[in-house]
């Protein structure tokens, strides 16, 4: 533990603030593990001095970035991608050293980052803008795609630096800057990653204001992001209630907005299912990350004909749930990211069951261990009762029936939330259907896998409460930039659209 700290410089007080330099001022936060509750570091927040000095810089920093060009600004973010490959074992275990997930997941997410700097790169030499055909002879319309300027990325903690690698290679490419607010529960990775990033920037001469970073309450620092019309693009990662207010707060001064909110995510299960590759994706689906990621699954619904049968053995594969600390070989959950998030699971548990809802399996805390661990939990629950179309941040599973497959894909859209969905079929119809234009309403939909586990190659988002943002892969990066249309008239003569004649009186 103390090694890791030490390699990032996370063993001394840190500030909070970055913009080439470390900055501070504000109140000091302590940051804890939740593996053991001992504390870990402590870190500066920033003063709304301290903001602008930063905001300064990052505009700063824009003005010489887009110059560069977009394959240049892509080598830069390839050598990001080579150092996050020799960082990959520390800064994985800080991950899970800071919120919890298993080593292995931790690993899993830096590796995210070392792909979406990969996948940049070729982007850096591939986004293109189109050439159409204009309505006037000796004219020609052409779209280019131009940066936005400083992006404001405000993070959760549950993928505490696989989301900032999303936006932040993808922006930076595209010619944009960042300033990052990363979630207060999960600080150090953030330090960590903004310092890997300033060296890269600065071996290669360029101004670390690139990734700049503001540590700091969201009440604060997060609203001071929202509300400044200097930042004309936030990315936020959270709640939706979160981004509800985040939303209305960039809306109210016409910014653009990435919004990757809840998801309450179903798994089919069709009685033309093969039950076993069902079983282990919807307990990993559940359980991985202890139900913390936006894509857990949430929900099952599952044939009747088949319902017995697979409850039986998935109560038998959460009987056998391995728990322990992140860095014991093998486990399938760690702890929760903290006490509140242990509350919140035990609160949700007590209304399902006020509510009707039958405990299957698990949903108690794991005292021996620490004060963040719990076994994860199977809910045996009707579709409409309320707690089943919430997202809980927690390893609640709810289980329920159905007869036919229309009535399980309404089940599964049924729901205010949008994100990400699965069917385990082998009816070639039946997944047709299910992500056909009459199927899954989700932004993600998948046939045989299950709903977490997205690869960075796809555009990630989803519909309704989730927000409606796009991230990381397909043609996500648009997001990051301003469309310009230009027509370009190379006739000699003034013709102008519409059929429109006009001449100027004669006369000199
Ligand atoms: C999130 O939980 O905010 O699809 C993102 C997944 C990951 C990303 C989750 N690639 O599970």
């Amino acid at each position: 533990m103390k090694d890791v700290l030490k390699h990032f410089n996370l063993n001394q007080k840190r500030l909070g603030g970055f913009n080439g330099t470390w900055l501070g001022g504000g109140k000091p936060l302590t940051v804890t593990s939740p593996m053991n509750d001992k504390i870990l570091a402590e870190v500066e927040t920033v003063t709304s001095e301290s903001y602008e000095k930063i905001v300064k810089a990052a505009h700063q920093a824009f003005s010489t970035w887009r110059a560069i060009s977009a394959p240049q600004r892509g080598e830069i973010v390839r050598q990001l991608g080579a150092m996050l490959r020799l960082e990959k074992e520390p800064l994985g275990r800080l991950v899970s050293l800071e919120m919890g997930k298993p080593l292995q997941e931790g690993l899993g997410e830096v590796q995210e980052m070392i792909d979406i700097c990969d996948y940049a790169l070729g982007l850096s030499r591939m986004f293109s803008g189109k050439v159409l055909p204009s309505e006037r002879a000796r004219h020609r319309i052409m779209e280019q795609w131009h940066p936005l300027g400083v992006i404001g990325v405000i993070s959760a903690f549950n993928f505490p630096v696989a989301v900032w690698s999303w936006n932040a290679a993808i922006a930076m490419i595209c010619g944009n800057t960042i300033l990052w607010k990363p979630s207060s529960k999960t600080p150090l990775t953030a330090i960590a990653c903004t310092q890997i990033a300033a060296g890269v920037l600065e071996q290669n001469k360029c101004d670390p204001a690139v990734c700049s970073l503001v540590i700091g309450r969201g009440a604060e620092i997060g609203d001071a992001v929202n509300t400044d019309s200097r930042i004309p693009l936030v990315s936020y990662t959270g709640s939706v209630k979160g981004g509800r207010h985040v939303g209305t707060l960039v809306q109210q001064r016409f910014g653009k907005l990435i919004l990757e909110l809840g998801g309450n995510n179903a798994v089919i299960i069709s009685q033309h299912a093969d039950l076993d590759l069902a079983l282990k994706s919807v307990y990993f689906g559940a359980v991985g990350t202890s139900g913390q990621r936006c894509t857990s699954t949430r929900r099952a619904i599952i044939h009747e004909s088949v319902y017995d049968t697979f409850m039986r053995r998935l109560a038998q594969v959460y009987e056998q749930a391995v728990i322990g600390d992140p860095f014991t070989s093998g486990i399938h959950l760690g702890p929760m990211v903290d006490e509140g998030a242990v509350e919140t699971m035990m609160s949700a548990i007590a209304k399902i069951r006020e509510q009707g809802g039958k405990v299957r399996y698990g949903g108690d805390r794991l005292k021996n261990l620490g004060k963040c661990y719990v076994t994860p939990c199977l809910v045996e629950a009707k579709p409409d009762l309320p707690m089943v179309k919430e997202e809980t941040f927690a390893p609640i599973l709810y289980c329920m029936k159905y007869k036919t497959i229309d009535e399980a894909v309404s089940l599964q859209n049924d729901v205010p939330q949008g994100l990400s969905s699965a069917i385990f079929t082998k009816d070639m119809q039946e997944a047709e259907l299910f992500v056909s234009s009459t199927g899954s309403d989700c932004g993600l939909a998948n046939v045989n896998t299950g709903t977490s586990g997205a690869e960075i190659g796809g555009a990630f988002g989803g519909e309704k409460e989730t927000g409606g943002g796009r991230e990381s892969g397909s043609d996500s990066w648009k997001a990051y930039m301003r469309r310009q249309t230009s027509v370009i008239n190379y006739s000699g003569d003034l013709a102008l659209a519409q059929g429109i004649q006009f001449s100027l009186p004669s006369g000199k």
